[in-house]
């Protein structure tokens, strides 16, 4: 039976007395992988919680809206695994810090981190607006690197960690009308070996991964364009990929041996031209 905590309330970070004994109790029955993922309310970030959860992780997740998280909590109902959802906006520092102290008190160690969480907004270098450049940044990037940060702080030192950041084809070429959103992809790609070229130099076994998917049939399209047509039509020019098909590429990543790391994973829809 999945133990299911929502929590929405996002005061201080300090462990309370009732917090840190359930953290106790909990570090000492469980034996399952721990996982993070965020922005797990929708699309890739659900659909990579519910197949960690099949995986036999517990699993903290988190985004803003918090029946959507409800809903993706109660879902891993049957999987015998622990939830903790708690309800986070990632353009908030201390809201981060507040979700990664309550997965602290909870398991006290972590083993992986899926930072799904992300955004684009179609607003062009020529004329685009402050806020939603800076929104984008905020999450894709800045939240990213806090989220990593904090992890790598929980994962045991000289034990196995995995970070895996999801990012997209964005970050590999440039399209027409990416604007601000594929540079924040290809920060997340240089990101990703940056913070590989400092674990080695640190002699850490945590390894990092980006994956980098083409048009995934989610939220994402109907938020970019603003407008449910424009998504139907991108999703409808040919066999795109579906949020499953990432959750495999996650899963797939996370199974691999020790010794084998996989930097960079790019999936496009088998049509998809560019
Ligand atoms: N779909 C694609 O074609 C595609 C292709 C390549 C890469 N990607 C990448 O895949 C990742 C997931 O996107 P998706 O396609 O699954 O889109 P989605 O369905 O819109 O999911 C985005 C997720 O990010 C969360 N999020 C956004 N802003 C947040 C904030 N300020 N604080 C907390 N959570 C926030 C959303 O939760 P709330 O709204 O509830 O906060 C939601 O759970 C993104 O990084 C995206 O760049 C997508």
């Amino acid at each position: 039976m999945t133990n299911i905590t929502i929590s929405q309330s996002l005061g201080s970070n300090e462990p309370n007395e009732d917090s840190q004994k359930d953290s106790q109790a909990t570090s000492q029955k469980n034996q399952r992988p721990v996982a993070i993922v965020t922005g797990a309310s929708s699309g890739i970030g659900r659909a990579i919680a519910q197949r960690l959860a099949a995986e036999g992780y517990d699993l903290a997740i988190c985004a803003r809206r918090s029946d959507r998280l409800q809903a993706v909590a109660e879902s891993l109902r049957d999987r015998n695994v622990e939830v903790l959802a708690q309800v986070v906006d990632l353009r908030d520092e201390a809201q981060i810090l507040s979700f990664f102290t309550a997965v602290e008190n909870r398991w006290n160690h972590l083993d992986a981190l899926v930072n799904s969480a992300g955004l684009g907004h179609k607003e062009p270098m020529m004329t685009g607006r402050t806020e939603a450049w800076r929104e984008m940044l905020d999450v894709n990037v800045l939240a990213l690197c806090i989220c990593t940060r904090e992890a790598i702080r929980l994962m045991e030192p000289g034990a196995q960690g995995h970070i895996v950041h999801i990012s997209s084809l964005s970050g590999h070429r440039v399209p027409a009308i990416a604007g601000i959103y594929s540079a924040t992809k290809f920060a997340v790609r240089s990101l990703t070996e940056t913070l590989r070229r400092e674990l080695r130099a640190a002699g850490s076994p945590i390894r990092i991964t980006a994956i980098s998917p083409g048009i995934v049939e989610t939220e994402f399209a109907e938020k970019y364009h603003q407008s449910t047509a424009k998504a139907e039509e991108t999703y409808a020019q040919f066999p795109v990929l579906q949020a499953e098909d990432i959750a495999n590429a996650v899963a797939y990543v996370l199974a691999q041996p020790p010794h084998v790391e996989i930097n960079d994973l790019l999936l496009r829809p088998t049509q998809q031209e560019s």
